[in-house]
């Protein structure tokens, strides 16, 4: 019998490595996330959504005749079934995480290749699923508030269009840009939570609206994508720059989390969070709300004596306040993590079936044995 001695027990598999992947490349201690070889630096400088969506699924960057394609087929799936939206109604006060979960769970049923998990037929839901989702998001937005979704434009970036769905209006082109480099930099992030949530359904051969389903459920948790608005929170309760520096000391005396620091793989400062923060402060001057950068900067000023233990910023640090500044309310802050997601989730899961073994670790046993079996008339 195996003894509890002979055991490396791993708790929440930190440190574990469990399989190979040729999609993206972390190195923590550096602080370095490559996509396909690429640095998140070069794709959030020069890339957007669309390519890094394209890059991340085949591989390669595509021609411009690829792109042009790939363009078309993500723009021909932006809009919804009836009865997904039927559904959405159904549940729309629900939070918009619960909601974009049964949303993409309905669309199972109707989506042309669901009894498919080839790799190009699961290539052909991942990007019906990244368009699906971010209409899903903002059609549930507008239902809940009793207005009629506004249609996708074809003519918009997939970004840009995710903005317009809001309220009808195109966003400018900076504002599209920032937003465009969050979804570049949320695209994929090796094996955190969600994505290994998603290759452990991939692995027992279920399909992709499956895997995705249960992604979106991890996602939705405060440590893993829910820190955006935790630290939008944060910032209003904070309220000025000159009461950042309490409130974070009495956080932590309190043995309190500061929200969008630490991180369970970078122990340097994450790679994406510098993509949002220079937007930041650009879009609260332009915004005329300069506060929210300065609060943001008072925080990180105080946390600096962390970094030593290497807690840093991450990526949940600045996107809030984009999201917020952006007019976009606190509870779609997780579902825009979400909608940026989906091609790396899609291709987790085809690099999953494509050397497939299922995922089944073990846990140590620390009950008690051989207890005898008391009838129940015979219990106290
Ligand atoms: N604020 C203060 N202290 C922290 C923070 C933080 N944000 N994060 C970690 N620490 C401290 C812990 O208290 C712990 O201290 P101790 O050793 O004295 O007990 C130590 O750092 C290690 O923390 P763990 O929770 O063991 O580290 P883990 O790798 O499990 O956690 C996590 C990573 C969950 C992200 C954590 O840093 C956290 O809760 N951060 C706040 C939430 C957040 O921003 N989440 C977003 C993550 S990024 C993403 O999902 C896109």
């Amino acid at each position: 019998m195996t003894t509890k001695d002979d055991i490396q027990l791993n708790r929440g598999l930190q440190g574990v490595y469990f399989d190979r992947t040729e999609t993206t490349f972390i190195d923590g201690k550096e602080g370095i996330l490559e996509y396909r070889g690429y640095s998140i630096h070069e794709l959030a400088k020069h890339s957007n959504f669309e390519e890094t969506s394209y890059l991340l699924l085949y591989g390669a960057l595509p021609t411009q005749a690829q792109l042009k394609e790939f363009e078309a087929e993500l723009k021909a799936s932006r809009n919804l079934p009836e009865q997904v939206l039927d559904v959405i109604e159904i549940v729309k006060d629900s939070h918009p995480m619960d909601v974009l979960r049964t949303a993409v769970s309905t669309l199972a049923s109707f989506d042309p290749d669901r009894s498919d998990n080839s790799p190009e037929g699961t290539f052909r839901k991942g990007v019906r699923l990244t368009s699906q989702f971010a209409t899903i998001v903002m059609a549930h937005h507008r239902i809940r508030r009793g207005k009629d979704p506004i249609a996708p434009s074809d003519s918009l970036s997939h970004a840009a269009n995710f903005l317009y769905m809001l309220e009808g209006k195109v966003p400018t082109p900076e504002t599209a840009e920032l937003m465009d480099r969050d979804f570049v930099i949320h695209a994929d992030h090796g094996s955190n939570a969600s994505a290994f949530t998603a290759r452990v359904v991939a692995s027992t051969n279920a399909d992709l609206h499956g895997a995705v389903t249960a992604g979106i459920a991890a996602l939705s948790g405060p440590s893993h994508g829910g820190a955006a608005e935790n630290v939008m929170q944060m910032a209003q309760e904070i309220g000025e720059p000159e009461n950042a520096a309490q409130y974070v000391k009495n956080l932590l005396a309190a043995k309190e989390r500061v929200m969008g620091f630490g991180h369970r793989v970078y122990k340097a400062e994450d790679p994406r969070a510098r993509h949002l923060r220079e937007g930041v402060r650009k879009l609260s001057e332009e915004k005329g709300e300069p506060k929210w950068y300065a609060i943001l900067e008072a925080v990180v000023e105080e946390m600096k004596p962390y970094a030593r233990r290497g807690i840093h910023v991450n990526v949940d640090f600045f996107a809030g306040v984009v999201y917020h500044l952006n007019g976009i309310p606190q509870d779609l802050f997780v579902p825009i993590f979400a909608v940026g997601r989906v091609p790396g989730w899609t291709i987790q899961v085809v690099e999953q079936y494509r050397h497939n073994i299922l995922i089944r670790p073990l846990l140590v046993y620390t009950g008690t044995h051989d207890r005898p079996y008391v009838p129940i008339a015979e219990r106290g």
